[in-house]
């Protein structure tokens, strides 16, 4: 039976539960020498689990660890020199994860020079082939990002919701990538390249870019239907957000074409500045609420509140394509919410039937609701249930 989801409340956010669906459920993690963990085994539990303690003590370390071993890959921008422990050679991290296709254990070793990863004593040699595998969905307060940061943030944040549905996209950004560099290399030669010599690289430009391009456009028009949803619910009625997509080439039905056509145009001043302008790495993902552009006018507040959104309708396209509920992760996410907001995500939470991480510096903050455990985190050791 389909849990119906109390109206005008962000209860029903990240819900909208079919109880049937599937979940991945993180089991035991164990560290060795990862951040400042010397030594960690730790069960964990569904619904909720609120790791806290006072500031730096190992929080969102751990956080970190959970997400490394569902997603077999560190937060964007974390160096596996970083991952090990002061004065230590290398990292073990293990996890045991449960999915629809049973208990499995992902194992990864870390060193400076790189990391190994065994999923179910295997070795994984593509990470990205597992993307979504053990689907997670982060927040964490630099994910303000999304919305104040630059282009970059903001495909990279499209283009990932989009990979996890559709894993065949993460290769075809490669495939894009590789030919915008050999493009891009040619233009940079010395002597001067005719457009024939681009030619090669401008039809995969315009075929992977096509498909690219097709597939954010398809999301977008999910994600809005999502977000007007969650707005509704949340009680901000009143506000509307909508994802917009700005193409960096002139629009037509055949959007091959179009990029075929706008390579060749820009040729010369691509050739002077000795990169390629147009496609979808230039393309403008864009956040507006109320028709305003959130990247420059919402206040702080506003975007943390987008960011959420965006996320709760992540989780709802995720669990639509594939019928499984991921893991939830949260960061520090009461700080600069109001208490309105506050409590309309906190009753999002008890009421996602996924398993969720959430830290805090204050336990009492989080209501106890529905299952819920914690663990106080103090100097790289974790006790349960205080
Ligand atoms: N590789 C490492 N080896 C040892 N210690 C590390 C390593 N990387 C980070 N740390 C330490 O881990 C500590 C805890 O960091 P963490 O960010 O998890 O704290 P936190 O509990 O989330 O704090 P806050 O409440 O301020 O967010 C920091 O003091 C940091 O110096
Ligand atoms: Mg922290």
């Amino acid at each position: 039976m389909v849990k119906k989801a109390p109206a005008g409340r962000w209860g029903a956010v990240f819900s909208r539960e079919k109880r049937s669906a599937s979940q991945v459920q993180l089991k035991h993690l164990s560290l060795r020498n990862y951040r400042n963990y010397e030594n960690l085994s730790l069960p964990f539990y569904t619904g909720l689990n609120v790791i806290h303690g006072p500031n730096a003590q190992g929080k969102t370390n751990l956080l970190e660890a959970i997400y490394l071993v569902c997603g077999m890959r560190p937060f964007s921008g974390a160096k596996n020199s970083e991952l090990v422990r002061f004065g230590c050679e290398a990292s073990l991290v293990k996890g045991e994860i449960l999915s629809g296709n049973g208990l499995n254990e992902v194992h990864i070793t870390i060193k400076k020079e790189g990391r190994h990863t065994r999923l179910n004593s295997k070795t994984v040699r593509s990470i990205s082939q597992h993307f979504g595998r053990f689907k997670v969905v982060l927040f964490l307060p630099s994910d303000i990002e999304i919305v104040k940061g630059g282009l970059q943030a903001r495909r990279n944040y499209l283009d990932s919701v989009v990979s996890a549905i559709h894993p065949a996209h993460i290769k075809q950004l490669r495939d894009y990538q590789r030919a915008v560099s050999q493009r891009n290399h040619m233009l940079g030669l010395k002597e001067k390249v005719s457009s024939l010599s681009v030619e090669l690289w401008d039809e995969q430009i315009a075929r992977i870019g096509a498909e690219i391009v097709g597939r954010r456009i398809e999301m977008i028009k999910s994600f809005n239907r999502k977000l007007t949803e969650v707005y509704g619910e949340h009680g901000e009625s009143d506000t509307s957000a909508h994802v917009s997509y700005g193409f960096s080439f002139e629009r037509r039905a055949d959007i091959a074409e179009a990029i075929r056509e706008a390579l060749c145009k820009n040729f010369p001043s691509d050739r002077k500045r000795g990169h390629t302008t147009v496609g979808p790495h230039r393309d403008r993902v864009g956040f507006l609420l109320n028709g305003q552009d959130a990247s420059r006018f919402a206040s702080q507040g506003q975007s943390k509140n987008l960011v959420l959104a965006l996320k709760a309708s992540e989780i709802r396209l995720f669990k639509e394509h594939t019928g499984t509920n991921p893991i939830l992760l949260l960061d520090d996410i009461t700080s600069e919410l109001d208490i309105k907001r506050r409590s309309f995500l906190f009753r999002t939470l008890s009421e996602f039937t996924g398993q969720v991480f959430v830290t805090s510096t204050d336990k009492n903050e989080i209501p106890r609701r529905g299952e819920f455990h914690s663990f106080l985190v103090d100097s790289g050791r974790v006790k349960t249930g205080a």
